[in-house]
């Protein structure tokens, strides 16, 4: 797919068809994520966590109610310990997310970020679903959902534009 009709026609898909989503696109949207730019080469914090257990993604979907019928979803994890700037992990992760998402768009998937960060308490109960006992330096950031949209889901273009938020020379 052209780059244009991706970052065009990316939306949030919040339901999808109930079929698989194959191992090798799982891997493609990884590794969109590890391609962000990040604070500091070679010191990115982030982590992934495919999860396509049912039950597990219906424990998360307690949490994030559109986790519980995706075919998979992806936690994204801040490891503090692997950054060099420790202050910005936040940034670090959304240019993974947004990545990701994209790809999913060009392999003729759908998407959705599923907020988690900077709640604690989320961030705690996520963590704890998915084996991660202390968030000090281990952050569930976000859910990134995958999968085939269903009817009436589709990606589509939907104009976001709005001129009067550009400012030239000074705000
Ligand atoms: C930080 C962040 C957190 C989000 N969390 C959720 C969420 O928990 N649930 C959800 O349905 N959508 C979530 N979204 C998706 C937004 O609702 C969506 O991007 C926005 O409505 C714009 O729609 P679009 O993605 O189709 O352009 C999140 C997006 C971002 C960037």
């Amino acid at each position: 797919m052209e780059f244009e009709e991706i970052i065009r026609t990316r939306r949030s898909i919040r339901q999808y068809e109930d079929r698989e989503v194959s191992d090798d696109d799982i891997l493609k949207i990884l590794k969109a994520g590890m391609q962000a730019p990040g604070s500091r080469l070679g010191a990115e914090p982030w982590e992934f966590v495919v999860v396509k257990d049912k039950e597990t993604l219906a424990k998360l979907g307690e949490i994030k109610p559109r986790v519980t019928d995706a075919p998979v979803a992806i936690v994204l994890v801040a490891n503090i310990e692997r950054a060099f700037y420790k202050t910005v992990w936040q940034q670090d992760m959304g240019a993974a997310a947004e990545n990701m998402l994209l790809e999913a768009v060009n392999l003729g998937l759908g998407g959705l970020w599923n907020g988690v960060a900077p709640e604690e308490e989320r961030m705690a109960k996520i963590g704890e679903i998915i084996g991660i006992d202390d968030i000090t330096e281990t952050k569930p950031y976000c859910i990134i959902t995958i999968g085939y949209p269903a009817e009436g889901w589709e990606n589509k273009f939907m104009d976001k534009f709005d001129e009067e938020r550009i400012h030239y020379e000074k705000y």
